[in-house]
C-alpha cells in the first residue's frame, strides 16, 4: 500500500521547505509555505487520512472558489527545518468546508498543532492567484529573506520603486518578473488585516513584500515559486552591495528603461508600462 510519501506532491513540498532552510531564509519558525492539491493527488492520499478527522475550525476569511479545497501547509511555530527530518509532526493535509470559510485537518500535526499563523492571508491569495490565473496557481510561500527586510528600512515602501531597483540590479531579473513587485506597509503578522493587504497587491503582482518582514510569492508548481522568492532575494543582495560599496548614494551607472525595454522585446515578456514610466526624485536607480 507504500505511504503517503511515495505521492510526489509530498516529497516536492518537503524539499522546498528544505531548500528555503538552505538559503538560510528560516531561523527558528521563520516563513510558512501552502500548497492547493490537485484531486488525483487528493484521491491518493487520502487513504492515509485519520481514521477521524479533527474538528472544524472557522477563518476570519472566506472564498467561494476554495470551497471543498485540500490544502498541503507547514504548521504553526513549526521549524521548516524540521520538515524533512519529521514531516508528520511539522506538515498537514487540510479540508477546507462546503461554506469555504472553515478548515480541518486531515492528516499531519501528529501530537498537535495547527496550520501556520498565515493560513488567512495564504487562503485569500490562493483565492486571487486561483482566479487571476484560471486555476493555474498552486503554491503559495513566504519567507523571512533578510536582503529584501533591510532594504525595506532604507527605501520607499513603493511598488514601482522596489521594482525598478530590482529589475536593475541584475539583467535577468525583469525576465523572471516582469509584472514587478508588490509592497506591503509593516503590519502585524498573521490576521485577516494583512490577508486583505497582501491581496490588494496579490491581484497585480505574483509577488509582494512585507516591510520588515520578508517576502511573499505564488506560483504554479513549487520550482516556480521558489525561483521567484531566490531572484527577487538575490536581486535585493545584489543591490545592497552596489549601494554599499558606493558609500549609500546612487549608482554610477545602471540599465537604463531603454535596456529593460530591450531585454523585454528579446525574451517576448511584456513589463509592467506603470513601473517603466515611472518617475520619481526618490528612485536611486533611474
Ligand atoms: P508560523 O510559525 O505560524 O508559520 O509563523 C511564522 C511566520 O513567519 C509568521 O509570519
Ligand atoms: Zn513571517
Amino acid at each position: 500500500m507504500g505511504t503517503i510519501f511515495n505521492e510526489k506532491v509530498i516529497e516536492d513540498f518537503m524539499h522546498m521547505c528544505h531548500d528555503g532552510v538552505r538559503q538560510g531564509w528560516h531561523e527558528r519558525n521563520g516563513g510558512n509555505l501552502t500548497y492547493r492539491m490537485r484531486p488525483e493527488e487528493v484521491e491518493y492520499c487520502s487513504r492515509f487520512f485519520d481514521k477521524k478527522p479533527r474538528d472544524w475550525v472557522k477563518m476570519p476569511v472566506q472564498a467561494d472558489n476554495l470551497k471543498n479545497e485540500f490544502f498541503i501547509t507547514t504548521g504553526s511555530g513549526k521549524f521548516l527545518e524540521n520538515v524533512e527530518l519529521e514531516p508528520q509532526k511539522n506538515i498537514a493535509i487540510v479540508e477546507i468546508n462546503d461554506a469555504g470559510d472553515s478548515y480541518r485537518i486531515v492528516w499531519g500535526l501528529e501530537g498537535g498543532g495547527r496550520p501556520t499563523s498565515e493560513f488567512p492571508t495564504h487562503f485569500m491569495n490562493h483565492s486571487i492567484r486561483k482566479r487571476v490565473t484560471n486555476g493555474e496557481n498552486r503554491v503559495i510561500y513566504h519567507a523571512h529573506t533578510p536582503f529584501i527586510i533591510a532594504l525595506t528600512q532604507v527605501l520607499p515602501l513603493k511598488a514601482e520603486i522596489f521594482t525598478r531597483m530590482l529589475w536593475k540590479s541584475a539583467t535577468e531579473c525583469c525576465v523572471v518578473f516582469p509584472g514587478g513587485v508588490g509592497v506591503v506597509p509593516w503590519m502585524v503578522p498573521g490576521g485577516a488585516d494583512i490577508a486583505k493587504a497582501t491581496c490588494a497587491e496579490m491581484e497585480k503582482y505574483d509577488a509582494a513584500i512585507w516591510a520588515f518582514h520578508g517576502l511573499f510569492v505564488s506560483g504554479p508548481d513549487f520550482d516556480t515559486a521558489f525561483g521567484l522568492m531566490h531572484t527577487i532575494e538575490k536581486a535585493a543582495q545584489i543591490a545592497t552591495y552596489a549601494l554599499a560599496a558606493n558609500g549609500g548614494k546612487k549608482p554610477n551607472q545602471v540599465i537604463t528603461d531603454d535596456n529593460l525595454r530591450a531585454i523585454g522585446k528579446e525574451f517576448g515578456v511584456v513589463l509592467n508600462e506603470e513601473v517603466l514610466n515611472y518617475k520619481s526624485d526618490d528612485d536611486m536607480f533611474c
